[in-house]
């Protein structure tokens, strides 16, 4: 587990069952340990609160969480996605907490690639979703591959690295929804996220783009949800 990445880790408490928060994870329920951020509500492009019925299926989304330049991916998929025990490079073992949800199919994974964060800019995004209906050779696997050095990653079994060379799963954000109000937050993430190494190889580019390392640093509080396709200009494929 990163240092200074992480303003806290704990377990999360079931009192979050009787706030009225429906669609738990399966890991939070069970009290297991996920690393917990700033909660952000996740809205569409004018500010309102995006529900299931609101996102498009099997197409792949960007929000910035927990940090205003780290970028993530969304996707409602047409399965459930179960929560896994996963073991970090070093051994460190945490539960991916699956999807949430009636059909336990909406999931969001760090777009950071794991293996030396490659990540979607406003410029060009080399790390994608390839959906059912995605043309080519990568039509209807549903993975997210990272064109750098090809990894490969599947969002359906808690974004698990089935091939390339990242030594590490790509870090699951775990998200929580509230049926009485139709809103959907992120509130933690799970696995090894790489923050620290993503601001440092970055610095520069993030200064320019957010104006300060701070700005870029910043804990958000609401995440606005962007199709990828809008989020960056150019989609490059593999
Ligand atoms: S940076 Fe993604 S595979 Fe190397």
């Amino acid at each position: 587990m990163e240092r200074r990445d992480f303003l806290k880790t704990c377990a999360v408490s079931t009192a979050i069952v009787a706030s009225g928060v429906v669609f738990l994870n399966d890991a939070r329920a069970a009290n297991l340990p996920v690393t917990m951020y700033k909660k952000a509500l996740l809205t569409d492009a004018n500010g309102k609160p995006i529900w299931f019925d609101t996102i498009a299926p099997d197409a792949p989304f960007i929000f910035n969480y927990p940090y205003a330049a780290t970028p993530n991916f969304l996707l409602l998929l047409d399965l459930p996605v179960k929560p896994m025990d996963y073991e970090t490079s070093e051994g460190g073992k945490y539960k991916a907490p699956g999807g949430i949800g009636n059909g336990k199919n909406l999931v969001a994974y760090s777009a950071i690639c794991p293996h030396q964060w490659s990540y979607p800019t406003k410029e060009f995004t080399v790390v994608n979703y390839y959906g059912k209906k995605d043309p080519g050779c990568m039509q209807g696997v549903q993975l997210i591959k990272c064109c750098a050095h090809l990894s490969v990653f599947d969002p359906k079994i808690c974004g698990k690295k089935v091939d390339g060379p990242a030594e590490n799963h790509m870090a699951m954000i775990v998200l929580e929804a509230n049926e009485a109000k139709k809103e959907i937050y992120a509130v933690g993430v799970a696995g090894k996220t790489q923050y620290t190494e993503f601001f440092d190889l970055n610095k520069q580019e993030l200064r320019k783009e957010y104006g300060s390392s701070a700005n870029a640093k910043a804990e958000v509080e609401k995440a606005t949800v962007i199709r990828l396709e809008k989020y960056s200009a150019n989609v490059i494929k593999c």
